[in-house]
């Protein structure tokens, strides 16, 4: 009998999905990972054009439409300064895939991949897939990526170190500081930084940095996607770039996967990417918003919570038993562990929710933590 891979009986599915079944369907949901805003309308446009007028019909280029890869080289010389050929891009089905690609591209058996801990939980997975060996790094206190813990961890098989700020599932963003660190470590130790940057627009306090624009080797790949910076989850369209030489391995992987990313959702994101940014300061706004009432009413609870300053996810410190005690009061918040044993004792809580569920889900909370205490 066929039985199944040996990696494909590492992974699991996710945890997040369990907590979605075990609660009620008037749950409030705050485990969700996308932003709660409709796609600009013109990035929505253009994937009707481009159906009604046939462009959408046939196979693009293998990395994707030229004008949408020229969008993203502009979005990222503007954004990070970094002088990128519109060639040393692939589009992607999502930042998922992106990832996937990167991971397999320079994963052999046996490597080791440093991922935070707790982070997101597709590192741990693609790692697997690739048939390497996972080393969760913890984070520092205040749940950033710590530079000295990755540095500390990489031997002579790490093959990758992730790092992912504004973070999933933490709201934590790296400091300037700390991201120059990444590119000398990746610089320093010839080792490849995976960086993802999918929330790279969600953020509150300071300024979002890419090791790519530090690194002084191409030793930095950066994933990228238009789920979260546009609210276009649903259209499944990413992006990877990196040197030549990367892009060019990621691409073999990338044909024989996928051929190309869905062509109407690569004109979408191509008009998302030209088009008026004043959604993005919109949502970026209504977040920062929501993270203060989740903030302060956390503080009323005795509900210890790192400032997030950024993404749409905020991680408190959380008594035994607190996630089950909202689950059964018809809140979802996922339990930190989903996230790496070092997530252990928080909680992960979306507030990519509208303000009065908010407000009513943190009523709720304080109930949970007094049964909980
Ligand atoms: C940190 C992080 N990276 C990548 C992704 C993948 O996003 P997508 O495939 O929708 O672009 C997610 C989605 O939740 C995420 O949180």
């Amino acid at each position: 009998m066929t039985t199944f891979s040996e990696r494909v009986e590492r992974i699991s599915i996710s945890g997040i999905r369990e907590v979605f079944e075990a609660a009620g369907d008037d749950a409030i949901n705050l485990g969700l990972g996308q932003p709660d805003f409709p796609t600009p309308a013109h990035a929505r446009r253009a994937a009707v054009d481009a159906i009604e007028s046939g462009k959408a019909d046939a196979y693009t280029e293998n990395k994707g439409t030229l004008g949408l890869r020229e969008a993203i080289a502009e979005k990222h010389r503007a954004d990070q300064g970094v002088d990128l050929d519109p060639g040393n891009v692939i589009a992607t089905a999502g930042g998922s895939e992106a990832l996937h690609v990167a991971m397999e591209a320079h994963v052999d058996a046996g490597d080791e991949v440093l991922i935070p801990d707790p982070g997101f939980v597709s590192y741990d997975a693609l790692t697997k897939l690739a048939g390497g060996e996972p080393v969760p790094v913890p984070l520092r206190d205040d749940l950033t990526i710590d530079p000295a813990a990755i540095e500390n961890a990489i031997t002579d098989d790490t093959a990758a170190f992730v790092v992912n700020s504004p973070g999933n599932p933490t709201g934590a963003v790296s400091s300037e500081a700390d991201v120059r660190e990444f590119a000398r470590i990746a610089d320093e130790h010839d080792v490849l930084c995976i960086s993802d940057e999918v929330y790279e627009y969600t953020v509150f306090d300071g300024d979002h940095r890419s090791p790519i624009e530090f690194a002084e080797t191409d030793n930095v790949v950066v994933v990228n996607s238009a789920s979260k910076l546009f609210s276009m989850t649903g259209w499944r369209l990413g992006w990877v770039y990196g040197s030549a030489e990367r892009v060019e391995r990621m691409l073999r992987v990338h044909q024989y996967a996928q051929a190309c990313a869905s062509a109407p959702a690569q004109y979408a994101a191509e008009a998302a990417l030209r088009g008026d940014r004043g959604v993005v300061d919109e949502m970026t706004a209504s977040f920062e918003r929501r993270r203060d009432i989740v903030l302060e009413g956390f503080a009323e609870i005795g509900l210890d919570c790192p400032t997030p300053q950024g993404a749409f996810y905020a991680m408190p410190r959380v008594p035994d038993g607190f996630v089950d005690e909202c689950i059964d009061r018809g809140v979802v918040v996922v339990p930190g562990e989903a996230f790496g044993e070092n997530g252990a004792g928080h909680a992960r809580v979306s507030y990519a929710t509208d303000e009065a569920q908010l407000r009513e889900a943190l009523d709720v909370m304080a109930e949970a933590f007094e049964a909980a205490r």
